[in-house]
């Protein structure tokens, strides 16, 4: 009878059991990391770490290194938002996001009959919103930093002289977007195009605009030579950026969204970043069930999490914009009560239409490309951050003179209501173009604590699927007991509402798994299976040593001590 009762005890607590210890399969460390997208750019920011610079030093150490370790979305002329947790629990959150020129108004992108004119708001100058990057890391130091800029920028200007190795998926990347660089640029340009893996590229015009940078400040780059060739050559080019908005481009502070789901404390970007809203909403109405149970990629957790996404979009898309000129009504949204009634109409037995959804109704109360790196210093202060040019090398645009691409962010704006931008975002008047507003993004840079100690730093580019890869990454971890590099690695799917259709990535989900979804009304675009996001993350482990989660869909790398 004792016996019995022991076996059964012992199973009851098996199952109940879901979160035995994880084993690491990423890189573990003691003390500190740092996740991007390339191993230099990892590596100089480790270096900061270790010279006893923080994670902010380290912060704009990546920044910059990616800037020229991976000009395919690093960068000095696109924007980004981070978000950072202090050892002491302390969080916030910086707005570097590109802003519209002060010549923008609502109509720039339509032609006399009010279409929108195709590839202005993508390719080109006219597709160039005022960069926010370098503001953003000198706003970032002036808070927080602990080294002299000059001794931060040090390594990077180096890697610039010194060049950087050509990778195999680099060279690929290249060599789709090729044609389309030459043809905006014309043949004068200076932009390496004709490389091969294992190549060692130099940037020199980089290093220089980097070293004025590093003499003079934000000036370097918002005001004097930097700026007036910037804003010529804009110009030259047909673009609308002059050296007045450059002049006038600030960073700003902003308060993250920040969530509980189950016994985790989640923080995330806020507007004008759609992500830590998007990502709120999507858990808090998955939060009611055990979606431990249901297993990972399984049919009920793509359902559920599918309904979730497809809710969650249809209200990002219309009331999203940038919050220094639209009332967000984010309470109403966000509330427990608002999630509950928008999931009644949710069934088991048959997928919603996307068409019976739109966004929810609240009132009003008056009054590709991108790249995401992961850091935690040695004091346990963590920063997220998510930078980009928007396409892969922005608007293709070039300044031979000042070695960089531009970005092509001003197509994250809804250009005509109800039609869609290059990611087939659909938005509304809340993200119509205005002087000086920024463009409304999907950037989810992500912080989580468990417990009220830190336990996970992630991010991803990707577009629109930003949201889902983050979230996806997430529940992996937490609720499927991934380890960090499992948790990355794991095959992926999106829904955003519009248009109405989940896709998946080409591995790790079963043909019967799709028919199943089929039969129950879910449409499922076949065709486009992407990959979905390049996740850079790390987790604090039970002893409190780092493991990195290093997306094997990029060149990831993992650096740390
Ligand atoms: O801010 C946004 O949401 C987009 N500009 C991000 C672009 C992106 O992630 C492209 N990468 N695949």
């Amino acid at each position: 009878m004792r016996k019995a009762f022991l076996i059964s005890f012992t199973i009851v607590l098996f199952l109940n059991c879901k979160k035995a210890p994880i084993v690491p399969t990423g890189l573990v460390t003691q003390k500190a990391m740092v996740v991007s997208a390339r191993v230099e750019a990892s590596k100089i920011g480790s270096d900061i770490l270790k010279q006893g610079g923080n994670a902010f030093d380290a912060m704009i150490a990546t920044e910059m290194a990616l800037a020229v370790a991976y000009p395919f979305a690093g960068n000095l002329g696109g924007g980004g938002f981070m978000v950072y947790r202090k050892a002491d629990g302390t969080t916030g959150a910086i707005d570097y996001r590109e802003k519209a020129p002060l010549s923008a108004h609502a109509d720039m992108y339509l032609d006399s009959t009010g279409n929108v004119i195709p590839e202005m708001s993508t390719v080109g100058a006219t597709a160039v919103g005022v960069p926010g990057t370098v503001a953003g890391v000198f706003e970032v130091h002036k808070k927080f930093g602990t080294l002299p800029f000059e001794t931060i920028l040090k390594p990077v200007i180096a890697l610039a002289e010194r060049g950087v190795v050509v990778t195999e998926k680099q060279d690929s990347r290249l060599e789709s977007y090729r044609e389309i660089i030459l043809k905006v640029n014309g043949d004068s340009l200076a932009f390496p195009l004709v490389c091969k893996a294992g190549d060692t590229i130099k940037y020199d015009a980089l290093a220089n605009t980097l070293k004025r940078i590093a003499k003079n400040g934000r000036d370097g780059f918002y005001k004097g030579e930097t700026a007036t060739k910037l804003a010529a050559f804009i110009q030259r080019k047909g673009g609308f950026v002059t050296v007045e908005d450059l002049a006038k481009y600030e960073a700003k502070w902003r308060i993250p969204i920040a969530f509980n789901y189950k016994d985790l404390k989640i923080i995330s970007m806020s507007p004008p970043s759609s992500g830590g809203f998007t990502i709120n909403q999507i858990f808090k109405m998955m939060e009611p069930y055990d979606v431990a149970s249901f297993g990972h990629n399984s049919e009920k957790t793509v359902q559920l999490f599918t309904e979730a996404s497809r809710r969650a979009y249809a209200d990002r898309n219309y009331y999203l914009g940038d919050p220094d000129f639209v009332t967000i009504p984010l309470d109403e949204l966000l509330s427990d009560s608002y999630l509950e009634d928008r999931m009644k109409s949710f069934s088991w037995n048959k997928a919603t239409k996307s068409a019976d959804v739109s966004h929810g109704n609240v009132e009003i109360v008056e009054s590709m490309e991108t790249t995401h790196y992961s850091i935690v210093d040695s004091e346990g202060n963590a920063i997220s951050a998510t930078t980009t040019i928007n396409g892969g090398y922005g608007s293709k645009l070039y300044s031979n003179e000042l070695g960089f691409f531009l970005n092509n962010e001003m197509d994250d704006f809804s250009a005509k209501p109800g039609v869609p931008n290059m990611f087939g975002l659909v938005g509304a008047e809340a993200n119509s173009i205005a002087p000086e507003k920024r463009m409304l993004s999907s950037m989810t840079p992500t912080i989580i604590e468990k417990n009220g100690e830190l336990y996970m730093v992630v991010g991803t580019p990707g577009g629109s699927t930003i949201i889902t890869a983050v979230a996806q990454t997430i529940l992996n971890v937490y609720e499927f007991n991934m380890s960090m590099q499992e948790a990355v690695n794991a095959p992926r799917f999106h829904h955003q509402w519009l248009p109405d259709a989940v896709i998946f990535e080409p591995e790790g989900f079963p043909l019967e798994l799709k028919e199943n979804l089929k039969t129950k009304g879910y449409l499922i675009n076949e065709e486009r299976t992407p990959i979905i996001g390049k996740v850079d993350a790390i987790r604090v482990l039970p002893d409190g040593s780092l493991e990195g989660g290093a997306d094997k869909r990029g060149d990831d790398t993992a650096v740390g001590f």
